[in-house]
């Protein structure tokens, strides 16, 4: 029996939209109601929560941090893969009192034995954590998002760090900012991504690596709802609110698909993958559940 994955979430209670680092963030939206906001964060925390224990996850849920609304996205917090982590630095000034939290509360692991090592990048290495950098269990590489917040340099320490092959993406549109928005590998090897979120080097690379029975194309709309920015355990995937067309394509693959209406984290550019961080994460195929 393969243990239950564990993820980490961050406590909505300091989650709010007053800034602006992304194109789908509302601060307006968010000023006309925070109570309203507040309220559906929570509710959504929780339903998301639920779904994942659904899923076969153990749910970690540490406090976030006041005045670092975005800490609601542990995923952009460190690369977790065989029980080391590397914490992220972040590209936008908004985010960086997230990463001494993050560091601590990471290596608050270590004796619990869940991590053995947490790092960091080096100052200016801009790489906001698996946001960016996805393990790919099928593939043994991680797949690199840079060009927006990420940069292209920090695909080199992640291969140093990790002593795993990296294979850099990089990203075309402010749009989809994060490689998570755009990029899902499967336990079954298929990858669920959004084809214009690629520049055309980027899309050559990814065709040279998955095969085109194992490519799902998102519609705009599946991309736009946040869906492609699932959590997959093994045949489960947790997503966002889905439109019939995902939903039919990953089905017709024989996953379950399980939906939650994430609307506040959406206002501010987040959905189900961005809001957790796998801290068992592991190279080994067996244990891709
Ligand atoms: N407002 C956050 C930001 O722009 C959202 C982060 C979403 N995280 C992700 N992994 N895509 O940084």
């Amino acid at each position: 029996m393969t243990p239950r994955p564990t993820l980490l979430l961050v406590d909505p209670a300091h989650f709010d939209v007053h800034y602006v680092i992304n194109p789908w963030m509302r601060p307006g939206d968010w000023a006309a109601d925070p109570d309203g906001h507040r309220q559906a964060a929570r509710a959504s925390f929780e339903a998301l929560k639920a779904a994942l224990s659904a899923a076969g996850a153990n749910v970690e849920t540490i406090p976030g941090v006041p005045g670092q609304p975005d800490m609601v996205f542990p995923a952009n917090a460190a690369i977790v893969l065989d029980g080391r982590a590397i914490v992220a630095r972040f590209a936008c000034p908004e985010r960086r009192g997230e990463e001494l939290p993050y560091l601590e509360a990471l290596r608050g692991y270590i004796p619990r034995g869940l991590l053995e090592e947490v790092a960091i990048f080096p100052e200016g290495c801009f790489q906001e954590g698996a946001g960016d950098a996805i393990w790919d269990v099928n593939r043994q590489l991680f797949w690199a998002g840079y060009g927006q917040r990420s940069i292209r340099a920090a695909a080199d320490e992640i291969a140093r760090f990790f002593g795993r092959r990296v294979v850099p993406l990089e990203l075309a549109t402010s749009r989809f900012y994060h490689l998570d928005t755009c990029f899902c590998p499967l336990s079954g090897g298929e990858v669920l991504f959004y084809p214009p979120a690629f520049t055309p080097e980027a899309l050559r690379v990814i065709h040279e690596h998955v095969a085109p029975e194992q490519r799902l194309e998102a519609s705009e709309a599946d991309a736009a709802a946040f869906c492609v920015n699932a959590v997959n355990i093994g045949r489960n995937v947790v997503m966002a609110k889905a439109p019939a067309h995902v939903r039919t394509m990953l089905e017709a693959r024989g996953y379950h698909v399980s939906d939650v209406a994430l609307d506040p984290f959406i206002l501010s550019g987040g959905g189900a993958y961005c809001m957790t961080l796998r801290l068992d994460r592991s190279s080994a195929a067996a244990a891709a559940r």
